[in-house]
C-alpha cells in the first residue's frame, strides 16, 4: 500500500482515486503525521501532494525526514517536488514564469515512469499549477523532462527510486498522467493491482464478523446509494443479525419507497422495518417555508423517529453507517481560513449521538465510485447504484416555500416525467443531477377552451465531479419541448415548465 502525505492541494484526493483505479490500496494523510505513525503503516511507497505554499516561505511544511530514509519509492508532486528538492539539498526559486493551466513537457529522456505512455522526443500536454521552480536538481537525480517555464519538469533518482513531477498527473487535463501513476505504483513500487471490490469483499464480509460477533446492528435505510450498499454488505456477513429501519419521511421520488421495500425485504430478505412517518414530516413543516428551518425539522424528525423505533426493537449494539472515506481524510489547512456555511447539509440517517452504540461503518475506506462498484458486485440494481445523488430532506428543498402533501405529490409526477425521458434519451449517466423543482408561482394558462391558473416548475440538469461546483447540462429544444409538453398535458396542476441554466457557482445544484 501507498502512503499519501497531503500538503493541502485541492486534488490530493484525486491522486488517491487514480491509485485505487490502479488497484492500489492507498491513504492520506496530513503531511505532518506522526512519524511513529507513519512509519508503522509500512508503505511500500510514498507519494507527496501538491500544496498552496512556496518552499521559499519560512516555516512552509516539510516531509518527514523518515520518507526518505525509508528505502522505498517517493513520488513528489507539484510542491511535493519542490519539498523534495530541497530536503535533499537541491535548489528552489521563486519562477520567473508562473505556469497555471494547461502547458506542455518536452521529453528528453527514457523514465519507467512514462512506460506506455509517453516516449523520449515527444511533446505532451499536462496541467501544472506552479510559482516555485528547481534552479538545480539534488544530487543523484536527472531531468528526464523539461518545460518552458520548469527545466526540470520531471526529475528522476533511479537508484533511491525517488521521483519528482512539476505538474498534476492526477487531474484529467493530464491526459496520460493516470498511467504515468499507475507505473509509479506497479513498475517503481512493485505492487500489484490486488485492490478490487471483489477481493474487499470478501476482507470486510471478515471484518464485519469479527466486530460485531453475536451482536444485533441496525442501519437507517434511506434508498441512498452508502446505506444501500452498508446494508446489503453487513447482511451478507452477519444475516438477521441486521435489522434495517427505513424511515419513510414521504419526501422521496416517485415509487422510491416501494423500491426499497422490494429490493431489500423481498429480493435480499432483510429484516427490514418500514414506518411510514410522512403526517408527522408533514404536520412539522406545515406553514414553513425558511429553507434552513426545513432541513432542521427534516434532520431532528427522523432521529426521533429512527430513536423510537429502535426502542421498539429493544435496542441494539450497533449502529450501522455508511461512511465514506471522504469525511474521514483529516483536511490539512496550509491555506486555512473558516469557508462559509452556504446550507447545512443535515444528513438524513446521520449519527443520534445520544444513542450510545458502536458504530459499524464497513465502507470508511471507500471513494464513492468505488461503493457503486462494491455495490454492483453485491448484486443491487444499477438504478440504485447509479442513481443521482439526492438530498437527505427530499423534495422538500425542491419546493421553495411551504411544502405539503398535494405540492409533493404533483412534484414526484413531473419529476417522473422528466427522469424517464432523461432516461430514454440515454442521457442519464452524462448527469450527474437531474430534477424538477417546483415554484411557489401561479400562472395563467390555457388547455382546451379553458383557462388554467397552476404552478410553474423548473427543469434543472447539471453536470459536476463531486457536487461543489457544476455546469448545466446542455439540452437540445427538442428534448426540452418533448418534456414540457407531456409534464403540461399530463401533471394536473403544473401548466408551465421552465429551464433552469444557472450554474455553480454562482447558483447552487439544489433551488434551497
Ligand atoms: P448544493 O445545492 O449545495 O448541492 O449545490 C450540492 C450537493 O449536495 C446535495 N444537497 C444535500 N444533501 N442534505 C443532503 O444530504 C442537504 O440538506 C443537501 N442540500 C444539498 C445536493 O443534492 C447536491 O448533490
Amino acid at each position: 500500500r501507498i502512503l499519501i502525505l497531503d500538503f493541502g492541494s485541492q486534488v490530493t484526493q484525486l491522486i488517491a482515486r487514480r491509485l485505487r483505479e490502479a488497484g492500489v490500496y492507498c491513504e492520506i494523510w496530513p503531511f505532518d503525521a506522526d512519524p511513529a505513525r507513519i512509519a508503522a503503516f509500512r508503505a511500500r511507497g510514498f507519494i507527496l501532494s501538491g500544496g498552496p505554499a512556496s518552499v521559499s516561505e519560512e516555516n512552509s511544511p516539510r516531509a518527514p525526514q523518515l520518507v526518505f530514509e525509508s528505502h522505498v519509492p517517493v513520488l513528489g508532486i507539484c510542491y511535493g517536488q519542490m519539498t523534495m528538492c530541497a530536503q535533499l539539498g537541491g535548489d528552489v526559486s521563486s519562477a520567473h514564469i508562473r505556469e497555471f493551466g494547461r502547458a506542455f513537457v518536452d521529453i528528453t529522456d527514457d523514465c519507467t515512469l512514462f512506460d506506455g505512455a509517453w516516449t523520449r522526443g515527444g511533446r505532451e500536454q499536462v496541467w501544472m499549477s506552479h510559482g516555485d521552480h528547481i534552479s538545480a536538481p539534488p544530487p543523484g537525480f536527472r531531468t528526464v523532462a523539461t518545460s518552458d517555464g520548469a527545466p526540470f519538469a520531471v526529475i528522476a533518482d533511479d537508484t533511491r527510486r525517488f521521483y519528482g513531477l512539476m505538474f498534476h498527473p492526477e487531474v484529467m487535463h493530464t491526459p496520460h498522467g493516470a498511467q504515468l501513476l499507475a507505473n509509479f505504483v506497479h513498475n517503481v513500487c512493485g505492487l500489484s493491482n490486488a485492490w478490487t471490490m471483489a477481493n474487499f469483499r470478501d476482507v470486510a464480509r471478515t471484518k464485519i464478523r469479527a466486530q460485531v460477533s453475536s451482536g444485533r446492528v441496525i442501519c437507517g435505510l434511506s434508498g441512498g446509494v452508502d446505506s444501500s450498499v452498508a446494508a446489503a454488505l453487513i447482511h451478507e456477513a452477519i444475516g438477521d443479525q441486521l435489522i434495517c429501519i427505513f424511515v419513510d419521511h414521504g419526501l422521496l421520488r416517485a415509487g422510491e419507497a416501494d423500491d426499497v421495500i422490494r429490493i431489500f425485504r423481498d429480493r435480499f430478505n432483510i429484516t427490514l422495518i418500514h414506518r411510514d412517518a410522512s403526517d408527522l414530516f408533514f404536520a412539522a413543516l406545515e406553514g414553513i417555508s425558511d429553507p434552513e428551518q426545513k432541513r432542521k425539522i427534516i434532520g431532528g424528525l427522523f432521529i426521533d423517529v429512527f430513536e423510537q423505533e429502535a426502542t421498539k426493537l429493544g435496542g441494539a449494539d450497533f449502529l450501522a453507517q455508511g461512511t465514506l472515506y471522504p469525511d474521514v481524510i483529516e483536511s490539512v489547512s496550509v491555506s486555512g481560513g473558516p469557508s462559509a456555511v452556504i446550507k447545512s447539509h443535515h444528513n438524513v440517517g446521520g449519527l443520534p449521538a445520544r444513542m450510545r452504540m458502536q458504530l459499524v461503518e464497513p465502507l470508511r475506506e471507500l471513494f464513492k465510485d468505488e461503493v457503486r462498484a462494491l455495490g454492483r458486485e453485491l448484486g443491487l440494481p444499477e438504478t440504485m447504484v447509479g442513481r443521482h445523488p439526492f438530498p437527505g430532506p427530499g423534495l422538500a428543498i425542491r419546493i421553495p416555500g411551504a411544502v405539503d402533501r398535494e405540492k409533493v405529490k404533483i412534484l414526484q409526477q413531473a419529476d417522473a416525467i422528466y427522469l424517464e425521458e432523461i432516461r430514454a434519451a440515454g442521457l442519464y449517466d452524462a448527469i450527474w443531477q437531474a430534477f424538477v423543482a417546483l415554484l411557489p408561482v401561479r400562472s395563467v394558462g390555457v388547455m382546451g377552451d379553458g383557462r388554467t391558473y397552476d404552478y410553474a416548475c423548473a427543469l434543472r440538469a447539471v453536470t459536476s465531479t463531486d457536487g461543489m461546483t457544476a455546469d448545466i447540462y446542455p439540452f437540445d429544444m427538442a428534448f426540452l419541448s418533448r418534456v414540457a409538453g407531456r409534464i403540461v398535458g399530463e401533471v394536473r396542476g403544473i401548466n408551465r415548465v421552465t429551464y433552469d441554466i444557472t450554474s455553480k457557482p454562482p447558483g447552487t445544484i439544489e433551488w434551497e
